[in-house]
């Protein structure tokens, strides 16, 4: 091996093959996406030492910000636990090649092409979703429909909510957002249907009872 920069330059090839194993796992990638190789097409050279291909040269910074992270950040904290826990690639990356969670993911699409294509790409995601990139609990699309209904995007937090929804039909979260979300938005006579519904299915939910009295009177005060 004739460019090695951070590991030791007399680090054991086996070494360097099981690191390398590790970053391909971390970031669901192969080895072609930081290295020059076959797998570039036909003729090309195998090219381990190259450092042609930016995520290669990007790797080599986080390798030292990762250590600089176990060794002077988390190494100075006081009262850690033992074993010690440290940080590597897959504890940011979680199998992916740029870290991001599925909220900021959706979030971009959304702002690119829109709620339809947003909608799709969550469903495809969520088919692929077994290996542990994103978490598909109900929160991401909660959150994203509570931060499109503060920006007045009612119709596409409505829709985001409809499609949670569907994948979660028994939280009482979901319908607990829309009424809330249809209230700020006007819609008061469904929102307070939807907060009714809510009090009926589940008496001992103290939050959306004391809502449903606010909502009530607020609205016998406007007639
Ligand atoms: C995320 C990017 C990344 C991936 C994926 C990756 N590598 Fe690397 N590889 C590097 C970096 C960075 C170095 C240089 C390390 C250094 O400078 O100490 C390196 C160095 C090497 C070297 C030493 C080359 C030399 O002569 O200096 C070999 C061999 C190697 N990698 C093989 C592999 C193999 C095989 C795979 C797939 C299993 C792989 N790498 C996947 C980033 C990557
Ligand atoms: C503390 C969190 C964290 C850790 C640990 C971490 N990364 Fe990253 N990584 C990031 C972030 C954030 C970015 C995106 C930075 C940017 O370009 O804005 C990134 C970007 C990258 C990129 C560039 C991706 C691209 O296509 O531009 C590579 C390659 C990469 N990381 C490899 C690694 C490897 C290999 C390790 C382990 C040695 C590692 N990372 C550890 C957070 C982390």
């Amino acid at each position: 091996m004739t460019n090695l920069q951070v590991f030791p330059k007399d680090t054991p090839r086996g070494e360097v093959i099981g690191a390398m194993r590790g970053f391909t796992a971390a970031l669901g990638v192969r080895c072609d996406h930081c290295h020059v190789d076959e797998a570039d097409g036909p003729g090309v050279q195998d090219d381990k030492a190259s450092d042609a291909k930016q995520p290669k040269r990007v790797a080599r910074e986080m390798m030292k910000m990762t250590m600089k992270i176990n060794a002077d950040l988390l190494g100075a904290l006081p009262e850690r636990h033992d074993p010690k826990v440290e940080v590597s690639c897959v504890t940011c990356h979680h199998g992916l090649p740029v870290p991001e969670t599925l909220a900021t993911r959706l979030r971009a699409t959304l702002t690119a092409s829109g709620i339809d294509s947003t909608m799709k790409l969550y469903r495809e995601l969520r088919k692929d979703g077994l290996r542990g990139r994103y978490d598909f609990g109900e929160n991401a699309l909660n959150d994203l429909a509570r931060g499109l209904a503060a920006e007045s995007k009612t119709a596409d937090a409505l829709a985001l909510l409809a499609l949670n929804r569907e994948f979660n039909p028994a939280s009482p979260m979901i319908p607990m957002i829309e009424a809330e979300i249809r209230y700020s938005a006007g819609e008061t006579d469904a929102a307070i249907e939807i907060l009714r519904k809510i009090v009926a299915a589940d008496p001992k939910n103290g939050r959306a009872a004391r809502r449903l009295k606010e909502w009530e009177s607020a609205t016998q005060k406007k007639e």
